[in-house]
C-alpha cells in the first residue's frame, strides 16, 4: 500500500468529489429504507452521525438496526473513496458525549488503493433487496464462505453458513413473527408508514414488496402489508443459501461493524453475481433471537441473516428511492 506524504498534495477530495462519492455510497441498504444517516464536512473530516429521526422506534427500540444500516453506509462511502485513491482513516464512536456521532474520517491520497475496493464499488449500483424466492447461488465453491467469514471477521463479526435444516426452523419463526405483530397496532402503523407507498425518497415501494403467494414461497421471510402484481419466478420456491452474521457483544460499535461487514459481505456476493436479501425480522424477538443465537458457532448475539441466491436476469424490482443529497449532507460554510 502506497499513502501519499506530499506536502503540495490536496489533502481532502474536492467537493464535487466527495459529493458523488456521498450520493453514490447513500445507495447504502437500510432497514426499510429509513436512510437514518447524516454526513458533515467541516473541511478536513468527514462525519457520520445517525438520524435518531428516522430510528422505528417500534421494531428497533434500543437503534440496533439503525446503527446497523448506518455502517453499511460506512462502508459503502469508504470504498468508494478508496475506487477513487483515497485511503480513510476512521475513528468510530469517538466521543462518548455524542453517541450519535458514529464516525470520523480523515483523508490521505493512495497511489494504489487494493483492487477489491474498485470491484466493490463498482457493483453498488447493481446491488439492491431480492424478496423473491431464488436459485441455488451457481458457482458457489468450498472457498466461498471461507472468503465470506474472512471478510466478517475484518470487522470483529462471525459468519456461519446455516445448515439447510435450519429452513423449516427459520420459516417457522418468520410465521411466528408475523401472527406476534399482526393485531400490533402499533408495529403495523410504523411498518405501512415505511412500506408500500410510492413515497419520492424514502421507504420500501410496492413494486419491491412479494405478494403473499410469493412470500409463501419464501418462507424466510418479513411479513409485509399485503401488495398486488402480477407473479414473479411463479414456479420457483426459494433455494437461497442462509448466512447469518453475529456479534461477540452488544454494542453501538458492534452494531456499527456489523453493517459495515454486511456491506462488504453484499457487494462480494454482487460481484459474484448473486442476489442478496438481508433480514432481520427474527432478530426483533427474543425467542427468534435465542432460535439464531443456536445456529452461531460462537453463540454470539444475531444481528442479520442473509438470503443469498441466484435470481433470473432482468427480473429485478426498479431501484428503491433516496434522500437528495442536500437532506443527508452538510459542509462548512
Ligand atoms: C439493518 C437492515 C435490516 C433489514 N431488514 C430487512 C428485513 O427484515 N426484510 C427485508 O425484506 N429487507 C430488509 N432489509 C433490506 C432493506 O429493506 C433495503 O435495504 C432497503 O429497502 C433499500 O432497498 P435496496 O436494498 O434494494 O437498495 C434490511 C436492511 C438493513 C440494512
Amino acid at each position: 500500500m502506497t499513502v501519499l506524504g506530499n506536502s503540495s498534495a490536496p489533502t481532502t477530495p474536492d467537493e464535487p468529489t466527495m459529493r458523488a462519492a456521498l450520493l453514490r455510497g447513500c445507495r447504502a441498504p437500510s432497514v426499510h429504507n429509513s436512510q437514518p444517516w447524516r454526513w458533515f464536512f467541516d473541511g478536513a473530516r468527514l462525519h457520520l452521525f445517525s438520524d435518531p429521526e428516522r430510528q422505528l422506534p417500534v421494531a428497533d427500540p434500543e437503534g440496533r438496526q439503525l446503527v446497523i444500516s448506518c455502517g453499511a453506509v460506512l462502508d459503502h462511502v469508504r470504498t468508494i473513496f478508496a475506487a477513487l485513491g483515497w485511503h480513510t482513516d476512521v475513528v468510530r464512536l469517538p466521543d462518548p458525549d455524542h453517541p450519535d456521532l458514529l464516525a470520523t474520517i480523515e483523508f490521505r491520497l493512495w497511489e494504489d488503493p487494493a483492487t477489491g475496493s474498485t470491484v466493490h464499488a463498482a457493483a453498488i449500483e447493481r446491488r439492491y433487496t431480492d424478496r423473491l424466492p431464488m436459485l441455488i447461488p451457481e458457482r458457489w465453491d468450498a472457498m466461498t464462505p471461507v472468503v465470506l467469514r474472512e471478510m466478517a471477521a475484518t470487522h470483529d463479526v462471525d459468519l456461519d453458513m446455516l445448515p439447510d435444516s435450519a429452513r423449516a426452523r427459520l420459516a417457522t419463526a418468520s410465521e411466528q413473527s408475523a401472527a406476534l405483530h399482526r393485531y400490533d397496532m402499533e408495529y403495523q402503523t410504523e411498518l405501512r408508514w415505511w412500506t408500500g407507498h410510492d413515497r419520492p425518497a424514502d421507504g420500501i415501494p410496492p413494486a419491491a414488496l412479494p405478494t403473499e403467494t410469493e412470500l409463501a414461497r419464501v418462507g424466510v421471510a418479513r411479513s409485509f402489508p399485503p401488495v398486488r402484481h402480477p407473479a414473479h419466478r411463479a414456479e420457483a420456491i426459494d433455494q437461497s443459501y442462509l448466512i447469518l452474521l453475529s456479534t461477540a457483544e452488544e454494542s453501538p460499535l458492534q452494531w456499527l461493524r456489523t453493517g459495515e461487514a454486511l456491506s462488504a459481505i453484499l457487494l462480494e456476493c454482487t460481484v459474484a453475481g448473486w442476489a442478496t436479501c438481508p433480514l432481520t425480522h427474527i432478530t426483533e424477538t427474543s425467542a427468534g433471537r435465542a432460535l439464531l443465537q443456536g445456529f452461531t458457532t460462537n453463540r454470539g448475539n444475531p444481528q442479520v441473516l442473509l438470503r443469498v441466491g441466484t435470481a433470473p436476469e432482468n427480473d429485478r424490482p426498479p431501484a428503491t428511492p433516496r434522500h437528495p443529497l442536500t437532506e443527508v449532507f452538510t459542509e462548512h460554510p
